[in-house]
Order: C-alpha cells, then structure tokens, then sequence
C-alpha cells in the first residue's frame, strides 16, 4: 500500500519556526502581499530578500522534533512506499532523515530570474548578488509565491491517484493545491487521516482526525501503522 503524506507549518511549529495563520502566525506580522509574491518582489527585491533571509537563519538553526523523526522512521520502515509532500520550505524533514517533494520550494535553494539556473542558496541573498551561471543580478529565493504554480504537482498527483491512506498533517488546508490533495485521495479511493493541533476547516472531508500537538500524535499514529 502507497502512503501519502502532506505536511504543512504546523508540523515544524514545535522545531519553533511558527506558523502562517495562527495567532502570531507570520501572515499575522507581514503583509504576504509585499513578502511572497511577484509583484513584491519587484517592487522590493530588498525587503522580501530580507524577509527570507530571517526565515533561511531560524530554519537552519531548528532542528526536526519528534513528528519529523517518526514520519523518517514510517518512510524507512514501511512495508510499502511512503510519500511525502510538504509545503513547508524548512528542511526538517531531510534533516531528519525522510525525503520529501518540496511543492512551494525550499529556503536551501536559490534561483535566477533571468535564465532560472538553481543553485544552494547562500545563508543571506541580496538584489546585487549575479547569477552564478548568467552574471544578471536577478537572483531569488526558490521558493513558490502565491499566484506561482507549485513544484512537482505532476508526480503528486500520481502518487494521490495510487494512495492507499492520504494523511494531512499540521495544515489548515487553506491554501490550493494542496487543500485538494484530500478529494484527490477520496477518489482514489484512499483512507483519509486529518493530524492537526485542531479541526481545519476541510477536516470533515477526513474519514478520521487525530487532535493534538504533531511531537506527539505523530510517533503514536507511526507505530499504529508499523504494529505486525
Ligand atoms: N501540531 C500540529 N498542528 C499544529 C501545531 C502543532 N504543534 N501547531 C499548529 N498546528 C496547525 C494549526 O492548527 C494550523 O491548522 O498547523 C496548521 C498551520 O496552518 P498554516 O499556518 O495555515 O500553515 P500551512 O497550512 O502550512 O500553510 C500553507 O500557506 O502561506 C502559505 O506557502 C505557505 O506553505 C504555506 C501554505
């Protein structure tokens, strides 16, 4: 059996990275407007370098809790193939062993503009740093703004097309591709598991929902599902 799993703030929330749209969540403290689109990125290369700059230091200075761990040791020892989708940009889940596709980019990439080379980005980016393959100053983070189209959504999909449980983890399900992953699953005809620190709003479209902190609903649904 393939499982699917999709992994949102809520999963690094207590690695102290935070979240977007709790209290005190980061779109509570900026305007996502200026700070993760195009247009505020045109507008102030400066202030959105700026902004991923101070999410690129907290991410590199966390490190993976106990959600990260047992979702590493479920992809290691499985019977079956385990998937997981994170829409997060930290590297936790590598930093604790799983891989993950990173559907709106990662904090640890850097892309060109112009010519859309990639490349690790450095600790702190700025508008006059060139392209190491073309020389244009038309450096960015590899992240995925709202308005852009997510990464890797092909290879997703089929993977929600072959789902035999679809898992939802510390999302509000708020934000589309991904607050569709669930309806994908159904129709594949997947089991559905919401794990959130509290009902999302879309966590009816569960057939069950684990409530509590992820560090340690997640190690509890792991071993349920490594159990003989
Ligand atoms: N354990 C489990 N869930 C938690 C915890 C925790 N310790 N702390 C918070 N949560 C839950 C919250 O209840 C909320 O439902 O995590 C969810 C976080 O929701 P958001 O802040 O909206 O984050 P996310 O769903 O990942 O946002 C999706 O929106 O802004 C874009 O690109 C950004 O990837 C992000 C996307």
């Amino acid at each position: 059996m393939k499982i699917v799993i999709l992994t949102g703030a809520g999963v690094s929330a207590e690695s102290g990275l935070g979240t977007f749209r709790d209290k005190n969540g980061l779109w509570t403290r900026y305007d996502l407007n200026e700070v993760a689109t195009p247009e505020g990125f045109a507008r102030d290369p400066a202030k959105v370098h700026a902004f991923y700059n101070a999410r690129r230091r907290n991410a590199v200075e966390a490190e993976p809790n106990a959600a990260h761990d047992a979702l590493a040791t479920l992809q290691r020892e499985f019977r079956g193939e385990v998937v997981i989708v994170t829409q997060n940009v930290d590297g936790l889940h590598e930093a604790a062993g799983a891989d993950a596709l990173h559907m709106h980019g990662a904090l640890s990439g850097a892309r060109c503009a112009a010519c859309h080379a990639t490349w690790g980005a450095p600790l702190f980016m700025s508008p006059t740093d060139l392209c190491p393959s073309c020389g244009a100053s038309s450096t960015r983070p590899d992240i995925v703004w709202f308005g852009e189209m997510p990464m890797h959504m092909e290879v997703i999909q089929s993977h929600l097309n072959e789902a035999g449980l679809f898992a939802a983890i510390g999302t509000s399900g708020e934000v589309y591709p991904a607050a569709g992953f669930v309806m994908e699953a159904l129709r594949a005809g997947a089991d559905t598991v919401e794990i959130n620190l509290e009902p999302s709003g879309s966590a009816g479209l569960f057939h069950r929902r684990l409530i509590g902190p992820a560090s340690e609903v997640v190690p509890r649904w792991v071993d349920e599902l490594l159990s003989p």
